[in-house]
């Protein structure tokens, strides 16, 4: 079965065309972050706009890539939420008038779900051996961490309070003076600091305390940059914020692993699973296997949004329906009412 899937959430403009959830036959990204890196930030006006532009092209290449014809194409995915509202609206009517023409289903797909999707991509696993999973998505705007027990199955453990993960990457790269987006940057100074010469908040420190918070962290790195002034302390307070930022995460995995030990495996998926340091202070602190997604899946990508729908169709069996409200956040429950009353 082969789905294409459709996201245009944020600030890229991406379609991939996959089959059966997990063989990706292409995956095109036109990413803006070039074009809002002077903002510091993504505009959302600005990003809407360059989906407009970018959709219709990027729909060709991926459809010659993948050497599909749009007859070929089952059904039509698309990322129905959350994001930027303007952005949603122009890749869903996309994804509509897809599905009118070649009169396939359509499938609405949450975005943040579908980065767990992202991070089972390529991986030989059965699902059998994966599930029931701790599922993290890490990303600029989320910091959830569910316990999966299926591909469509997510029950919120866990979410921040204030600031996501990857947003406070970005505030203390902004900060530092790097350039947007942050996580990649801070990553690369903190490899030439030491995290011991300066101490960060341990936050949320009660173990027990199932969520996440980042704002104290970006304080404390404020209050340290006053004074400090060369490049290597600079370097110093980026390693022991990332210590800190990767800690709290590990820290709360290894608590959720306490409350369900039926967990088989860890998913980390979004931006943050990018980082090194991450990866490899998670696999040391857990006795299961923990997944990370290729580099190419970690940041926003149709093929996350194609693998999800495909087991939203089937496990869900959806009916083709135009009628599902692009602005609800957690549409999931209408669209099985809606499911339930369709031939
Ligand atoms: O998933 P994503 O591409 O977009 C959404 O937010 O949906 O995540 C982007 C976030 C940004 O905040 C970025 O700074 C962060 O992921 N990020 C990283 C790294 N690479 C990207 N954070 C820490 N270390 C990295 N290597
Ligand atoms: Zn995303």
């Amino acid at each position: 079965m082969i789905i294409i899937g459709i996201e245009s959430s944020c600030d890229e403009t991406a379609i991939a065309l996959v089959r059966d959830g997990k063989e990706v036959l292409s995956s095109v990204i036109a990413s803006q972050t070039k074009i809002h890196e002077r903002w510091g930030g993504v505009v959302p006006e600005i990003a809407a706009r360059e989906h407009l532009t970018a959709l219709k092209r990027t729909y060709q290449s991926a459809l010659e890539s993948s050497k599909i014809s749009p007859n070929e194409i089952d059904a039509i995915a698309v990322t129905q939420g959350p994001g930027l509202i303007g952005c949603l609206l122009i890749g869903t009517s996309f994804a509509k008038g897809l599905s009118q023409s070649l009169q396939k289903p359509l499938i609405p797909v949450n975005h943040v779900h579908a980065h767990i999707h992202g991070a089972l991509l390529g991986i030989r696993h059965s699902l059998n051996d994966l599930f029931p999973a701790l599922a993290l998505v890490v990303s600029g705007g989320h910091t959830n961490l569910y316990l999966m027990n299926g591909p469509t199955s997510f029950e919120l453990l866990a979410h921040t309070i204030d600031d996501a993960c990857g947003e406070s990457f970005d505030k203390v790269g902004k900060m530092l003076g790097l350039p947007y987006p942050g996580g990649p940057h801070v990553e690369k100074l903190a490899a030439s600091g030491n995290s011991s010469n300066f101490s960060m908040p341990v936050m949320l420190e009660r173990r027990d305390q199932m969520a996440f918070s980042y704002s104290g962290l970006k304080t404390a790195v404020a209050n340290h940059l006053r004074s400090a002034s060369s490049s290597q302390q600079k370097a110093d307070i980026a390693a022991s914020f990332q210590k800190e930022a990767c800690g709290q995460l590990i820290r709360k995995i290894k608590e959720a692993y306490k409350l369900k030990p039926e967990a088989k495996s860890v998913i980390i998926a979004g931006g943050v699973a990018a980082n090194s340091f991450f990866k490899s202070s998670l696999q040391e602190a857990v006795p299961i296997p923990c997944h990370f997604p290729a580099q190419e899946y970690c940041s926003d990508n149709g093929a996350m949004i194609a693998a999800l729908g495909y087991h939203e169709f089937v496990h869900q069996q959806t009916a083709s329906n135009l009628e599902w409200d692009v602005f609800s956040r957690y549409p999931f429950e209408k669209f099985k009412t809606l499911k339930a009353d369709s031939p």
